[in-house]
């Protein structure tokens, strides 16, 4: 999908300071990854391409569809991944939480069961359907997290710092389960082994898009901004 972002600067309420500033960026490859220092505007961003925060000034689009006036639309086909699962699982089983996601959508029970078993066995998580979503691990409930948010076909997937609580196992559980995604991915990350196969890094430092690219050169970007 064409992600349009146009004159954009974002101030939250209450803030005097911006912490996006003057961003101008069309995204339309596969994998996009997103880096930056801490308060450097990211999870802002991401936030912007499904309408979950809408700028103070500017415009986003999402297949020409403004996130002001078009929201809800937007949503249908971005999913977003937040870093805490726990802020994502809504229900209280497996199950239960992946089809919460399916409500409203007209289905009957009996294809609202299939398509969750579907994705369940899809994602290894066929074993613990009906157990209690709370009890699983930090990397199983990332992994509910996000097959809760592709069961609804997103078009689209951002996903915000998916792996920082997670450990190395669970980080390459997360990093192999995006690499089979025939979705578009847009990534915020702090690991930056996880964008260096990407078709384009965007680098954030002080509110600003201050480098965009390859992720080789945008790696090195970061690091040298950071040293
Ligand atoms: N809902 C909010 N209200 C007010 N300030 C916020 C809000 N969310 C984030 N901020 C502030 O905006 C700045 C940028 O934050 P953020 O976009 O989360 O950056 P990053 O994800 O790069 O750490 C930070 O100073 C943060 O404290
Ligand atoms: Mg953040």
């Amino acid at each position: 999908m064409l992600i349009e972002v146009s004159g954009v600067t974002h101030t939250y309420a209450g803030r005097r300071e911006p912490v996006v500033r003057d961003l101008d960026v069309r995204l339309e490859e596969h994998r996009i990854g997103v880096i930056g220092a801490n308060g450097s505007g990211k999870s802002t961003f991401a936030r912007m391409l499904n309408g979950l925060v809408v700028p103070s000034e500017g415009t986003v689009s999402v297949e020409g569809r403004d996130t002001r006036r078009h929201g809800r639309e937007v949503r249908r086909d971005v999913g977003f991944c937040f870093t805490d699962p726990d802020s994502q699982i809504v229900m209280p089983t497996v199950a239960e939480d992946v089809a919460f996601g399916l409500r409203r959508r007209g289905l009957s029970k009996a294809e609202v069961a299939a398509r969750v078993e579907d994705v369940l066995r899809a994602h290894g998580l066929a074993q613990h359907a009906d157990h209690a979503a709370h009890l699983l691990s930090g990397g199983q409930k990332q992994l509910l997290a996000l097959t809760s948010v592709l069961v609804t076909e997103p078009r689209l997937l951002v996903m915000d710092e998916p792996t920082t609580l997670l450990d190395l196992r669970n980080t390459r559980m997360v990093a192999d389960l995006v690499a089979r995604l025939p979705q578009q991915v847009v990534l915020v990350t702090h690991d930056l082994d996880l964008v260096a196969g990407f078709d384009r890094v965007l680098v954030f430092d002080e509110s600003r898009l201050v480098h965009d690219g390859a992720p080789a050169g945008a790696l090195r970007h970061y690091r040298e901004l950071m040293s």
